[in-house]
């Protein structure tokens, strides 16, 4: 049996499930499939060009898409131990997902991942008006506070004035762009352990 290959967005087919609403769904598939011909690069960039940060298996190429799957899911966790609603965690995935579509412009990457998206919604405004103005606002205002302290300047607001959504993707972002926290560093897990004791008599 022949398999035909993936387009670039259906990487996120799991991601794009995990969100409830189907409208919003929509749109966020909507807003990949079209990244697919206005910016590849998206698609082929490693997470960090410096490689200053985020985990060596993210600094590869398309490595940017492993660092947007697994901040999805560290957001998920955090819905999670916060207790929030099926709404806030589809606006969390939504944001998630697109949260770093404009990476080629890394200085204003934030602001123009937001405003790419607003200019989708705005040029079908019929399409997605059943996602509600405030819920896809919230997702746009979560997409452009994602640096948090290190927001362009334009954008940037005290943390502690954050909503938990913004709080969420902020944090979910910062999580999955460290090394030495949110998965086992390849150094750690080939350390030996070597127990002195014998626990088992
Ligand atoms: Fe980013
Ligand atoms: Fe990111």
């Amino acid at each position: 049996m022949e398999c035909a290959p993936m387009k670039p967005h259906e990487i996120f087919t799991d991601e794009l499930e995990s969100i409830s609403d189907p409208k919003a769904r929509e749109l966020v598939r909507d807003v990949l499939v079209n990244l697919e011909t206005a910016n590849l690069y998206f698609y082929k960039a490693p997470a960090s060009r410096s490689r200053s940060f985020h985990p060596p298996c993210c600094n590869v190429q398309s490595g940017l898409l492993r660092h947007v799957k697994r901040a999805v899911s560290i957001g998920h966790h955090l819905c999670t131990a916060y207790g929030m609603s099926q709404r806030e965690r589809d606006i969390v995935t939504a944001a998630l997902i697109l949260h770093d579509i404009w990476k080629n412009d890394f200085q204003r990457h934030a602001s123009r991942a937001g405003d790419y998206v607003f200019e989708i919604i705005i040029n079908n405004t019929d399409k997605y008006a059943s996602i509600g103005a405030e819920f896809m606002a919230e997702i746009i205002r979560a997409i452009r506070l994602h640096m948090g302290r290190w927001a362009e300047p334009e954008l940037r607001k005290p943390i502690p004035d954050y909503s938990l959504v913004e709080l969420v993707v902020y944090t979910a972002d910062y999580i999955s762009s460290r090394n030495d926290i949110g998965m086992p560093q390849q150094d750690t897990c080939d350390l030996p352990i070597e127990i002195e004791c014998d626990l088992v008599k």
